[in-house]
């Protein structure tokens, strides 16, 4: 696996610092109110095992399953939401996470979605962006990393399921995909 890797970009040292950082502003920002962490499966899984760790307010935790890219690098198809809330998020604030902010799909269908169930606040923290990527005029409140359109692993970002478990983000090398 570690042989299919071109280049790491972040490495397991920078990633966590970057994360506590995170944790250490989501703290200030609520000042110790409650929130309800709706994470997006399967990517979101480790990034969020990480923050909440970091966070000292209260919180629960809620996961959606959207599916949207299937196993390719593209988009397919406007993004699905598949599963539904064990939370009653009305009147909540609610924080959505995300491994990676792409097009903007995924996230502004969710934020729709939830923000129907009148909660009293809905904000989002991703841990990368591709700000170059979006189609819309989506921005999360919280980002880990600005990177550029480049296909990246690791982290809990897969390729076509794999690699999730790798502790760093890095690129594929071409011969993976071929
Ligand atoms: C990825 C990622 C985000 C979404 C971002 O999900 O986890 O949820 O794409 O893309 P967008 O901003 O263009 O909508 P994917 O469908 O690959 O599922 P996964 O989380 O299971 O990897």
């Amino acid at each position: 696996m570690k042989n299919d890797i071109k280049q790491i970009l972040l490495t397991k040292e920078v990633i966590e610092k970057r994360v506590q950082e995170i944790g250490q502003e989501i703290d200030q920002y609520y000042q110790n109110r409650e929130i309800i962490i709706i994470t997006l499966l399967d990517g979101a899984i480790v990034f969020t095992a990480d923050l909440i760790r970091n966070l000292a307010i209260p919180l629960r935790l809620d996961c959606l399953r959207v599916s949207s890219y299937g196993n390719s690098t593209d988009p397919e198809t406007a993004p699905r939401i598949l599963s539904s809330l064990k939370s009653d998020v009305r009147d909540k604030h609610v924080l959505l996470v995300d491994d990676i902010l792409d097009t903007g799909n995924t996230l502004q269908s969710v934020f729709n979605e939830v923000t129907s169930k009148q909660p009293a606040s809905v904000r989002s923290c991703v841990f990368l962006d591709k700000p170059e990527r979006r189609q819309n005029g989506f921005k999360a409140d919280w980002s880990g990393f600005s990177i550029p359109d480049e296909f990246v692993v690791g982290y809990g970002l897969d390729y076509a399921g794999r690699y999730r478990q790798l502790p760093y983000v890095g690129t594929l090398k071409p011969s993976v995909y071929s």
